[in-house]
């Protein structure tokens, strides 16, 4: 599979409440050296050219993000002492992404990102099969989903970069030809903005989101269990042993899963409870507290106490998949010979419930021809007070 891809907001979210945001006035040194990752990751993939770019702001916060499967690659924030601090797993040339056991680092994740079950939905009476590249289930859009197609490069600016990908119909088994467009902007309120946008020529299912593992101690640091997290969310998913949702959502009061208040991360992550053994740890879908279903809300908060920073998450989808790095083994090495241990990095992935397709109760991922979907996740990063 590996080898094959070788060739192959409307928002003005505010800033914390309790934060700061870092001095504006220091000045601006840049922490990527931005000429050795052009020179990693410049080349030509299947005749289209791949390349890194890079967003800046007046904060000392600066974003690379490659237009191969739009993956974030780095994401510089100032601590507590206004240390430049990469937050996010990825590596420093294209080529690991090509060749290491596939992570989604950072990865836009398409066109279903989670799990649909035994990779099999009926929509309007035909039966789709995909691939299932995650036990019995199909996960993250499949083998060549989005995470490993080469973007188009729609315009870049010095704060903005919109990518766009056409999804070709029967394309990992999806039906109809899906039209996607993502914008990164990194604002002057430190907020790292994602836009979504999909047409169809034909019914289909989307679930769009992206990959993003974070540290707040910096990437390679040995473990998350550390940060406090906070999910506005009072249900969740519990899930069967291949992380399929089973029914209905079920309220998180009085289980490892209330993360209502700021709870470390840590805490309960061991507990005796049949979810938190099938997840392995926490692999669940938290469906946010909203009163409608398209409304921007805060979904989540994360504090690393060491390093002070601080990161918010809001969007417009209605569930988010916290996932608190289960499945990493130390066995990939990422940027400056890091290595990525078992729990080291965590993922807020704002999305629709897995396996929607086939559970009639969930809110609809089908997007139908004359539909634009239309969604934006932010994230926004400070030094807690
Ligand atoms: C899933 C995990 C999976 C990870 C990396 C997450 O979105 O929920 O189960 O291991 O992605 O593939």
């Amino acid at each position: 599979m590996k080898k094959s891809i070788l060739f192959a907001v409307m928002v003005s979210a505010l800033l914390f409440t309790h934060c700061t945001n870092p001095s504006s006035n220091t000045k601006s040194t840049s922490m990527l050296d931005s000429a050795a990752l052009q020179k990693a990751y410049d080349t030509v993939l299947s005749g289209k050219k791949v390349g890194i770019y890079f967003l800046r702001n007046t904060n000392q916060v600066e974003v690379a993000i490659t237009n191969f499967g739009g993956r974030i690659v780095a994401l510089v924030v100032p601590d507590k002492q206004n240390k430049p601090t990469d937050i996010v797993l990825g590596y420093n040339q294209l080529s690991d992404y090509l060749t290491k056991p596939e992570a989604y680092f950072g990865a836009l994740i398409g066109r279903y990102g989670n799990r649909i079950a035994k990779g099999q939905f009926r929509l309007n009476d035909s039966l789709y099969q995909l691939a299932t590249n995650n036990g019995p289930n199909a996960l993250h859009g499949g083998p060549m989903g989005f995470h490993n197609q080469v973007w188009n490069v729609e315009r870049v600016h010095s704060n903005e970069l919109v990518l766009s990908y056409l999804s070709k119909d029967g394309e990992e088994g999806y039906p109809g030809n899906l039209q996607v467009q993502v914008t990164y902007t990194l604002t002057d309120s430190n907020e790292l903005k994602i836009n979504y946008q999909a047409t169809t020529d034909k019914a289909t299912v989307v679930n769009l989101t992206n990959h993003a593992y974070f540290n707040l101690n910096g990437q390679g640091n040995p473990s998350i269990t550390d940060h406090e997290l906070t999910i506005l969310a009072t249900q969740y998913s519990s899930v069967d042993s291949t992380l399929i949702p089973i029914g209905a959502p079920v309220p998180v009061k009085g289980t490892p899963f209330d993360f209502t208040t700021a709870k470390l991360i840590g805490k309960d992550i061991a507990a005796d409870d049949a979810q938190i053994k099938n997840g392995l740890g926490y692999d669940h879908n938290f469906v946010l507290d909203k009163k409608t279903l398209n409304d921007y809300v805060k979904a989540a908060i994360v504090y690393a106490p060491s390093t002070g920073i601080q990161m918010e998450v809001f969007t417009t989808e209605p569930a988010i998949q916290f996932y608190s790095g289960n499945f990493l083994d130390g066995s990939l090495i990422g940027k400056n010979n890091q290595k990525y241990p078992y729990r080291s990095a965590f993922c807020l992935e704002t999305q629709h419930y897995p396996d929607s397709p086939n559970q009639s109760v969930f809110p609809s991922t089908q997007l139908l021809p004359g539909q634009t979907l239309q969604s934006t996740t932010v994230y926004t990063f400070g030094v807690k007070k």
